[in-house]
């Protein structure tokens, strides 16, 4: 609900309220961001005079005062959302209130049923710019979108350098700020910093969101811990270079701005033009975990859509560790025959199944079948592979370009280029979005691919970063161009199951979730390392976008031996499924993977839809872990992972979050009962057991009719 007071605005979310004032002066400041506060005007924060403040003709100083949408160079020498030309100045002009959003045009964003939105306008006479704040709020949600249009109104170009989708001032700086850091196959690491004075970026240009930062950031109360404390979360619906920008002020205040980032960025508008800055999803939870339900729930209902985004996913099979891309159709089949017989529900054909693709070093672009190691093609293999009783699914990378390809050799002009020789990564160069015929080739390519074979399922794949940007701006039309593909490629196939992928996880973000509801979190399946990599990344995306496989033992990547069954715990804790040759498996492991992929099913909707609280956190101690319960409290699924064997660590003290209280719940697997208020306030005593001594689970199902006061 927005209702507007005075010169009040408040944005009346579930559970939060989002409040913003108008001056006397015109200007639109930020006045409030929390849990939910009636909404009644009340008097504005004093601001003493300073003797060193900067004063405009209309009285105000900028530098005091906390802004919706700040602006550098009159009175406010801070970092602003937005700066154009040599510094505007943006005053309040009016206001609508809409049912539902403002389009975002060529970026995707949240869905609008159910949301109403409040678009301020600002304007600056002097420069022509003019901005429309757009807010909007959801049903059942307390989250609050936020997205910027910036037009040119006047008759001289208007150069813009930096343009935020979110700006927020905070009257203290008593936080800690954390994001989630990484590599390739460390992905998404809990990193926290308390905020001192200065201006602190999280920031990547790389061309996609990247794994050294996710576009995610949160700022915490220092007490706020998983179960309380004011915690805000800045989250980005964008796939590109982005930055989340932290000043805290001379006067102890902190500014946070969210969007693109502007290292990289440049725009010229014309008269006339505009241009639209991605969305950014502010959140608020009474502590971490509530917070992070929050966006799981925003996620899943309005960032993910089609037809899988609120379908239960399929047990997956997958041959990329299995052979690499040494494999023929007769391996295909091996595997895919065993799998069906072991539960097993789709077989993913990954990396080497085109052009001449043997090694790395070619093929990317030419889309068409090997048939050297496909005869029966495309369309034959998968009705073989329907036949077992399983979907087909297949990998793309489609924004490369080999060298050695026929693609490259028809069209060298295609890729991203600077005037020097582009750099290699992984022996592949990236092909050239901003242009439509490449664009154009791309979405004709997999389409024909995807109308050829009775595909099911997509891995999508980016596999390196940009370099070579020929300008100042272009990481923001390639990430348009992707978005044009993915409208291109996946809203004519809405059937299809899409999993992005990006050399793991480095293109984890809520842009790419608006095409494709789950994605591959890292190439590095380890459970170990996935109990840090899942735990991080479920901070701000829920279990149902994360795509968690077991591999072989040792681990390819870390050599780490680890039984199928602690494989196997900490992979049903996302989209389940296998990543390794089965038909070289001993009869105990199969007779496992039996009993997961049966578990899985029984699982899979508690995992993917259910609430998820943290338990453990691996980065401050010796375990990680977490739960899932479903929404009406009924059943609820328990992951502890001991992440560094050490004698006499044999026990842990347990004790569970969400349940009922006043339930009695049966653990399923050892029959025993207990009341919720026991297992979350005195907990139990858990042994890990004898083996590999690292996981433990816990199945609990309420006992009907034992509710107190039933
Ligand atoms: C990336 C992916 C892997 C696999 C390979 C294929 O590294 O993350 O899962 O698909 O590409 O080349």
């Amino acid at each position: 609900m927005i209702i507007k007071t005075g010169n009040m605005f408040f944005l009346q979310g579930r559970g939060t309220s989002y409040v913003i004032r108008i001056s006397e002066e015109g200007y639109v400041l930020h006045d409030y961001f929390g849990a939910e506060i009636a909404p009644e005007p009340y008097a504005e924060d004093k601001r003493g005079w300073w003797c060193m403040q900067a004063t405009g003709a209309d009285g105000a100083c900028l530098d005091e005062i906390r802004q919706e949408y700040p602006c550098y160079g009159h009175t406010d020498l801070r970092r602003p959302a937005v700066n154009a030309n040599r510094g505007t100045v943006l005053k309040y002009k009016d206001y609508e209130i809409i049912d539902g959003k403002p389009d975002l045009k060529r970026l995707p964003s949240a869905l609008g049923g159910g949301s109403e939105s409040l678009i301020i306008t600002l304007a600056d006479e002097l420069s022509g710019a003019e901005v429309k704040l757009n807010y909007t709020v959801f049903e059942g949600s307390g989250i609050v979108c936020r997205s910027a249009v910036i037009t040119n109104t006047g008759d001289e170009p208007l150069v813009i350098d930096r343009a935020f989708s979110a700006s927020i001032e905070f009257p203290c700086s008593d936080f800690v700020e954390m994001h989630f850091s990484g590599s390739w196959g460390r992905e998404r690491h809990v990193v926290k910093n308390e905020l001192v004075h200065g201006i602190y970026e999280i920031e990547n240009a790389r061309g996609g969101s990247g794994n050294q930062i996710n576009p995610f950031v949160i700022l915490k109360d220092k007490a706020a811990d998983e179960d309380g404390g004011d915690c805000y979360g800045f989250m980005l619906v964008y796939s590109g270079d982005h930055c989340t920008e932290i000043e805290v002020d001379q006067r102890g205040r902190t500014r946070v701005n969210a969007g693109i980032n502007p290292f990289m960025f440049e725009k010229t508008l014309v008269k006339g033009e505009s241009f639209t800055t991605p969305e950014c999803i502010l959140g608020y939870g009474n502590g971490l975990g509530e917070l992070s339900r929050e966006y799981h729930d925003f996620i899943r209902k309005r960032i993910c859509r089609g037809s899988w985004s609120r379908k239960e996913r399929p047990v997956l099979i997958n041959n990329w560790e299995a052979t690499y891309m040494d494999f023929d159709e007769d391996k295909l089949i091996s595997i895919a025959t065993l799998a069906a017989e072991l539960g097993i529900e789709l077989f993913v054909l990954d990396d080497g199944w085109f052009g001449k693709r043997d090694n790395d070093r070619c093929s990317l672009g030419d889309w068409t079948v090997n048939t050297d190691k496909i005869p029966s093609g495309l369309s034959g293999l998968a009705k073989k592979i329907n036949g077992l009783g399983l979907k087909f699914g297949l990998w793309f990378e489609p924004e490369m370009v080999s060298p050695d390809s026929e693609l490259y050799r028809a069209h060298p002009d295609w890729v991203i280029r600077s005037g020097r020789e582009p750099a290699l990564i992984r022996s592949q160069l990236v092909l050239d979005l901003t242009k439509p015929e490449v664009r154009e080739y791309i979405i004709n390519a997999v389409n024909a691919v995807l109308n050829s074979a009775n595909i099911e399922y997509v891995k999508w794949d980016m596999n390196r970063y940009i370099t070579d940007m020929p300008r100042k701006g272009f990481n923001y039309e390639y990430t348009l161009g992707f978005y044009e593909i993915m409208d291109g490629i996946v809203n004519s196939h809405p059937d299809i199951l899409f999993e992005g992928c990006s050399s793991g996880g480095a293109r984890f973000d809520a842009g790419v979730l608006c095409y494709m509801p789950q994605i591959w979190t890292s190439d590095d399946t380890d459970p170990i390392e996935r109990v840090y990599i899942q735990y991080g990344t479920s901070f701000g995306y829920p279990p149902s976008t994360m795509g968690s496989h077991v591999t072989e033992s040792p681990n390819q990547h870390t050599r780490r031996h680890l039984s199928m069954k602690t494989r196997g715990d900490v992979s049903l804790s996302g989209n389940f499924g296998y990543e390794l040759d089965i038909t070289k498996l001993n009869e105990a492991d199969l007779e496992a993977i039996k009993e997961q992929t049966a578990l899985c099913r029984e699982l899979r909707g508690l995992v993917e839809y259910g609430d998820f609280y943290r338990l453990f956190d691996p980065f401050d101690g010796n375990l990680g872990g977490w739960m899932s319960v479903s929404g009406d409290k009924s059943r609820a699924y328990v992951c502890i992972a001991r992440v560094l064997f050490k004698p006499n660590s044999y026990y842990t003290r347990l004790k569970l979050k969400g349940l009922d209280k006043n339930s009695r719940y049966r653990d399923l697997d050892t029959g025993k009962e207990y009341m919720g208020d026991m297992l979350m306030n005195r907990g139990l005593l858990i042994e890990f057991p004898f083996g590999d001594f690292t996981t433990v689970t816990m199945r609990l199902e309420r006992i009907e009719g034992s509710t107190s006061g039933e």
